[in-house]
């Protein structure tokens, strides 16, 4: 039988729907310095969104507004572990573009350590840049998200969603990420505010590559961390292909989800 070949209107129809989810809208990400915060930033923009880019990282943060040439970018440095700097960084959005429809809370940091040599100054370190900050920031977004019916993304991962040795503080925070998640999902959905977090497995990023576990390290416990057997790391890009289109009008219905991206890590 012959093939029947795709209507040409079809594709063109389809490339524009995608094209102008964007339009007219306000992002903010933060970690747009680098890895998948950058990718998001780049997808969105490439969607027709205007952007904050935030990131304690301004150098990086100014070369990657510089790559988006063209596409109106504000840069905002602020420190995730400082609750005031991170209410000035949406505060400085508001006041650049008055308004704000979707909220990628991506800043983040890793780190492996057996339980017993892990120290406090760790543990809270990692609570404060990837769950407190998330908090902080997603409660001073609030008002605007609400005004325009927005949404939030937040970056969970996999660690989340499964015990994994070695990674007791990120594995408890990223858990942290996603009942957070969850609650402004059922405190804000009837309001039409949406929240849904992304949990993806291995990505390639610096954060993936500097990342390295304790000496002696059991390997078949370390297995637990990694995609199924013969599948490839994620990239960045198809991360931020997901928060696109969970954080566009087309997901409308997906509201207090964890979304999965971990080539089937937490399947088993
Ligand atoms: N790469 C992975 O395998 C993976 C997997 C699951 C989840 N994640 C999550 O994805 C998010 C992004 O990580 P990535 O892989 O793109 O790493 P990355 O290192 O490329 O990006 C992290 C960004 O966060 C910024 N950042 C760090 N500390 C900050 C602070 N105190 N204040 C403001 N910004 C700060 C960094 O400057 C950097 O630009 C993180 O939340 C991470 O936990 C990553």
């Amino acid at each position: 039988m012959a093939a029947i070949p795709l209507s040409t209107n079809f594709e063109q129809e389809e490339t524009q729907r995608v094209s102008k989810r964007y339009n007219e809208k306000v992002a903010l990400v933060t970690g747009a310095a680098s890895g998948i915060g950058k990718a998001t930033a780049m997808r969105l923009a490439s969607e027709g969104a205007r952007l904050v880019l935030a990131d304690i990282n301004l150098d990086a943060l100014t070369a990657v507004a510089e790559e988006l040439s063209g596409i109106e970018t504000e840069c905002v440095r602020f420190d995730a572990t400082d609750a005031d700097s991170c209410r000035a960084m949406v505060t400085n959005a508001e006041q650049r573009f008055g308004r704000l429809d979707l909220l990628c809370n991506i800043a983040g940091i890793a780190g492996a350590w057996r339980l017993e040599a892990m120290t406090q100054k760790q543990w809270e370190l990692m609570l404060s840049i990837n769950l407190t900050s998330v908090f902080v920031i997603t409660q001073a977004a609030l008002p605007l998200l609400l005004e325009s019916r927005g949404n939030v993304v937040n970056m969970a991962s996999a660690s989340g969603l499964q015990g994994q040795p070695y990674n007791s503080a990120y594995c408890a925070v990223k858990a942290g990420v996603i009942g957070f998640t969850k609650s402004v999902a059922a405190e804000f959905g009837s309001r039409g505010l949406r929240a849904n977090a992304v949990c993806p497995g291995g990505v390639l990023t610096p954060i993936y590559d500097n990342y390295s576990f304790p000496e002696d390290a059991d390997q078949a416990l370390v297995n637990r961390m990694l995609p199924l057997p013969g599948v490839d790391l994620s990239t960045p890009e198809e991360i931020a292909g997901l928060v696109a289109y969970v954080g566009s009008d087309e997901a409308r219905f997906i509201n207090g989800s964890t979304l999965s991206i971990d080539g089937g890590q937490t399947a088993l």
